[in-house]
């Protein structure tokens, strides 16, 4: 349905070229959850804006190609991306208060977002509104539609917010970090609202989040971005099972355990991602991985985990014996502390 082949987004700043995203592939299928991880700055809001043509400014360069059902988003003209966003995707973001208009009932925000795009009376759409919040589950929706975004609490605004993303049925929602600013049982209800979205119409959803925690919960492939590139990508039993990048193996190690052990964890990697202005040669992570060698030095490509694994790939020189041993060292020393 949408596929995306060596996407690259950069920025020309005062201090120079900012390589946001450097050659991202991925695709999405039919009723598919793809979640996108990685730490702040590694260029997964720039991906998802790019395909909605929302990071257009003279100082963006593009290339690369992004196919989506009959057309070809990179290069879509104005009037064609605002006849994509709503009815063909919609975007849900961090913060609902950026996205909702404050002066306006939430009621009239997703009958204009109806109208703006279907022939139907003001009584049919105000209906329809009322039908989507009681589907992401605002409770009273006859009386909340009426009220204003302030009104509300985060949870439910973010409720209304997938409910207007939702007012025109589009065939892919593009949701970034939309728990991120919520506490972890409104995180978790909103998380099964999207899942349960997904098996009722079939809608597909790319979900970015920083989480791992987030994605072993919903998602069934992850891609996983480091430093604007995927460094791994994979179906999300095989990402937790198998992990082959020591990128992937850190940011698993840095989730809290739930299953009742002790917990242990690295509260964070310890560095930072790696400035797009000025990357390092080679593989992004190097600087930062414990397991860096001279080959380092060049870009990996990403690989298949296997030939037998075909929906596996990872962007590191390691070898697969080495992964497998230095996986289990970089696991017990966590463990252990
Ligand atoms: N308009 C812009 N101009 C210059 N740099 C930008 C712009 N938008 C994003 N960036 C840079 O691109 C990189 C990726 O950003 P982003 O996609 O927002 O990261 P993420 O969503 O993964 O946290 C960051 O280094 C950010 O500073
Ligand atoms: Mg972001």
């Amino acid at each position: 349905m949408l596929q995306v082949e060596d996407l690259r987004v950069s920025f020309r700043t005062e201090e120079g070229e900012v390589k946001a995203v450097d050659g991202v592939s991925f695709s999405v299928e039919p009723g598919e959850i793809l979640a996108v991880v990685g730490e702040s700055g590694s260029g997964k809001s720039v991906t998802a804006m790019t395909l909605m043509g929302l990071t257009r400014s003279p100082n963006a360069t593009f290339g690369g190609t992004a196919h989506f059902g009959g057309t070809e988003l990179i290069g879509a003209s104005e009037e064609q991306l605002r006849r994509i966003r709503g009815p063909e995707i919609a975007m849900i973001f961090q913060n609902p208060m950026t996205a909702l208009n404050p002066v306006q009932r939430i009621g009239d925000q997703i009958v204009e977002q109806i109208r703006a795009h279907e022939r139907v009376s003001r009584a049919a759409a105000t209906e329809r509104a009322v039908q989507l919040l009681a589907r992401v589950g605002i409770p009273r929706p006859r009386e909340l539609v009426r009220s204003y975004a302030h009104e509300l609490s985060g949870g439910m605004r973010q409720r209304v917010m997938i409910g207007l993303a939702l007012s025109c049925s589009p065939r892919l929602i593009i949701a970034d970090e939309p728990t991120t600013a919520l506490d972890v049982t409104i995180q978790a209800q909103i998380l099964a609202e999207l899942e349960s979205l997904r098996a009722d119409s079939d809608v597909s959803i790319i979900l970015i989040t920083h989480d791992l925690g987030v994605v072993s919960q919903v998602a069934d492939r992850v891609l996983v971005m480091y430093g604007g590139r995927v460094v791994e990508q994979s179906d999300v039993d095989d990402l937790l099972d198998d992990p082959q990048h020591p990128y992937t193996w850190a940011l698993l190690a840095s989730v809290p355990r739930v299953d009742g052990e002790k917990p242990r964890r690295l509260a964070s990697i310890a560095g930072s991602p790696p400035s797009l202005l000025r990357p390092p040669p080679g593989c992004h992570f190097s600087p930062r991985c414990p397991h860096r060698y001279d080959d380092c030095s060049n870009v990996p490509p990403l690989a298949a985990k296997l030939v037998a694994a075909p929906r596996h790939f990872d962007r590191c020189w390691l070898t697969a014996e080495d992964k497998l041993r230095l996986r289990s060292v970089d696991f017990e020393r966590i463990g252990a502390k």
